[in-house]
């Protein structure tokens, strides 16, 4: 359990003044304000600070000097620093902590997230307060599809975005271990809280049922627990809801789609053949759905030698690009494949948090500034 920190305010500021950047000298003390600062059982320190967003670049060099200082300070074991941008006056406020909504049926549609071009929704809004609900898939098992979710939505959270993950993965529920949650959401007035992980609110069925359990689920009760983790779960105000969906193109997705009114879809495929023809039959699947494709990921498009620094391309390497060209959807970045990339989704600290200079981590994070402009163009 996360618990407030066992050192003073004066001593952790002491600290954060000490850690400049080189390129202006600016401290993380003078530049960032401090939204949470806990520390859990295992001595895990994990500090939010909320800096102007022009300066966010110039200090996310320092994450890594920051984590090394502030393991010094008592009683922690393991620090991670995480940044996140202000938004530009007139855009929505960054994440502040859970917050409560009205049940979906009582609340009025205006106001809530837009269809754009999407199919209506059936019923009454489900999700009243969340302006944007992405995706993520793929035709194709193990693309890295959670691995894409857990990194895009924190990285939208690091962007200035109030971001919410779901894990629609049913039979497989894996975000809550790439997060690195243990505890289970709580449940106020009969809703299910989000856990709050790395600056995003987040729900799996990971957190809740025993993972043996959840695979043995089958088609209509997928569709149920989907809605039940759409409606009954106090998801609240979010700019962005990321979804992380099952392999292939069933129930899960359908139940989705028919729940609530998709914005767009993020594919993501390896530069494989086999793995591009499945990514085709995604991107078909969300066209036919007249859901707008925002691009297609290449993951684990090369391979870096972490010893030597030579690529190499296991599975050839830039077909994700050709294909979004033939296909006529945004090509949205290109991750390697790395041994710190999959480490960092075992220890759950996703790499955009935990290593956000790494060449992993600045692919993750120029896909969630492509994606956040789109999102941008979407609430316009
Ligand atoms: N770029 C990468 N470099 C190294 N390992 C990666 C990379 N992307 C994903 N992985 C690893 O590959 C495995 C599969 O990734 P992930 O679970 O994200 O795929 P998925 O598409 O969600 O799978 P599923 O279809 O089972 O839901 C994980 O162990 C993950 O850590
Ligand atoms: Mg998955």
């Amino acid at each position: 359990m996360a618990q407030t920190a066992p050192f003073s305010s004066d001593t952790l500021m002491d600290l954060l003044r000490t850690i400049r950047t080189p390129q202006t000298g600016l401290s993380l003390a003078s530049a960032g304000r401090l939204e949470s600062c806990t520390v859990d059982d295992t001595g895990r320190l994990t500090l939010t600070l909320t800096v102007p967003r022009e300066q966010a670049p110039e200090l996310s060099g320092l994450c890594d000097e920051a984590a090394q200082k502030l393991q010094t300070l008592p009683n922690v074991t393991s620090a991670t620093l995480i940044l996140t941008a202000h938004r530009p006056a007139g855009a929505p406020e960054p994440n502040t902590g859970p917050q409560r909504s009205t049940p979906a049926a009582a609340q009025p549609a205006a106001g809530g997230h837009r269809p754009l071009g999407g199919p209506a929704a059936p019923d009454a809004p489900v999700l009243p307060g969340v302006k944007t609900i992405i995706a993520v898939a793929s035709g194709k098992g193990g693309v890295g599809k959670s691995t894409t979710a857990v990194n895009l939505a924190v990285g939208l959270g690091m962007e200035g975005l109030k971001t919410g993950l779901l894990d629609a993965d049913i039979h497989g529920p894996s975000l809550h271990r790439m997060l690195g949650t243990t505890g289970k959401p709580e449940v106020v007035e009969g809703r299910l809280q989000p856990v709050q992980a790395w600056g995003i609110r987040a729900v799996s069925l990971g957190m809740l049922v025993d993972e043996k359990a959840a695979m043995i689920w089958r088609g209509p009760m997928v569709m149920g627990a989907i809605n039940q983790l759409l409606t009954d779960v106090d998801w609240g105000d979010l700019d962005v809801m990321v979804v992380d969906l099952p392999p292939g193109t069933g129930d899960a997705h359908l139940s989705l789609t028919q729940k609530v009114p998709l914005s767009g879809a993020v594919i993501v495929s390896t530069p494989q053949d086999i793995a591009l023809i499945d990514a085709r039959r995604g991107v078909t699947m969300f066209e036919k759905l007249k859901v707008p494709v925002l691009g297609l990921v290449e993951n684990m498009s090369y391979f870096c030698c972490p010893n030597c620094g030579h690529n190499t391309e296991l599975f050839g390497h830039g077909g994700a690009r050709h294909e979004a060209e033939a296909m006529g959807v945004p090509f949205l970045g290109e991750v390697p494949l790395l041994a710190d990339i999959r480490s960092s989704a075992d220890s759950g600290v996703p790499l955009v948090i935990g290593a956000p200079q790494s060449e992993g981590g600045k692919a993750w994070r120029a896909i969630a500034h492509t994606v956040a402009t789109a999102i941008q163009t979407l609430q316009a």
